[in-house]
């Protein structure tokens, strides 16, 4: 695997080995010293023209763990401010030897630019491109459900388990990813939402939609993925007034009483405590926030080996 760009691209065995390899080293964390030599020698930037808490230090984390190198550039404060495209961002880092390149960009389609483009010849990894997608994210939820409602038996099959993902799908990369990526490794997904923040084309997603989070509620799915609005690109468009939404889509600790007892509940962050989900749910027993955080640096580190080579 040169790059990774998008679920899309992943077969269900690439998925499996992913997971299987990311499960391998999430025992690098407990060593005394948390590191293996994996890349020693390899350079790994972070290119983030967005802001970014869990997905730029994972990466970083991850990439350190494996003893990469890491460099990192913020927007804020480059010459990007002065008019620095893309391409000549891009080709300034790896002239400063970068051999993988994690971007996160606002433009749908920017890490597919940058890795196809001949611009550069690192290996390029989506961290979140516009509204489109966001596979280590999605890799990250898939490694959670797994260690979580997954016996060992069934290994890496998902069938039988049912992800409601709720809130903002139309404009949100994490569904997308989530999307593509439940339905190659076999879960049923039933996305909900008010319909101003269901995208156009959802016919043609492989999902069950609805407007009634009550009533999804009801079908005990085994796991609830809950997502924010996602302001920053809804300027200009209708936004749902926020009593009307928290009442009807936000997962208070009434809703999460009602879910099986094995169910979980997720988030990618960051959280609007009080608005997509209550603040007692989010700190609960059946909340995997946290655990979602600590498979991303395992899963970021799979992906990283795996884009450089894997056994190499
Ligand atoms: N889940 C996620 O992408 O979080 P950050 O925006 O903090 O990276």
């Amino acid at each position: 695997m040169k790059h990774l760009l998008s679920a899309q691209d992943l077969t269900r065995d690439d998925a499996v080995r992913l997971l299987d390899v990311a499960q391998d080293f999430s025992d690098v964390a407990n060593r005394s010293v948390p590191k293996l030599p994996t890349l020693r020698g390899v350079t790994m930037v972070n290119l983030f023209f967005e802001d970014s808490t869990r997905t730029r230090l994972s990466f970083e984390a991850a990439a350190k763990r494996l003893s990469a190198d890491v460099m990192t550039f913020q927007v804020q404060g480059s010459s990007v401010s002065k008019g620095e495209s893309l391409k000549d961002t891009a080709q300034t880092v790896e002239a400063m030897g970068a051999d993988i390149i994690v971007v996160r960009h606002f433009s749908s389609g920017a890490a597919h630019r940058l890795a196809h483009s001949g611009w550069v010849e690192a290996a390029i990894i989506n961290a979140g491109d516009g509204t489109h997608e966001h596979p280590t994210q999605a890799l990250l939820d898939a490694a959670t459900i797994r260690e979580r409602l997954v016996s060992k038996a069934r290994g890496s099959d998902l069938s039988g388990l049912h992800v409601a993902i709720v809130g903002d799908i139309a404009h949100s990369r994490v569904a997308r990813s989530n999307v593509v990526l439940l339905n190659t490794l076999g879960a049923r997904v039933t996305v909900v939402g008010p319909p101003e923040l269901i995208p156009s084309g959802i016919e043609g997603w492989p999902v069950a939609t609805s407007s009634d989070l009550d009533s999804v509620i009801d079908e005990s799915p085994d796991a609830i993925m809950m997502l924010r609005i996602q302001k920053e690109r809804i300027k200009g468009e209708f936004q749902p007034a926020s009593g009307n939404y928290v009442r009807n889509y936000s997962l208070t600790k009434d809703r999460a009483n009602r879910l099986a007892e094995h169910a979980i509940v997720m988030h990618p962050g960051p959280m609007n405590r009080g608005v997509e989900i209550a603040s007692d749910v989010a700190d609960s027993s059946r909340s995997v926030i946290l655990d979602q955080v600590r498979n991303g640096v395992a899963l970021r580190m799979a992906v990283l080996f795996e884009v450089w080579g894997g056994e190499k």
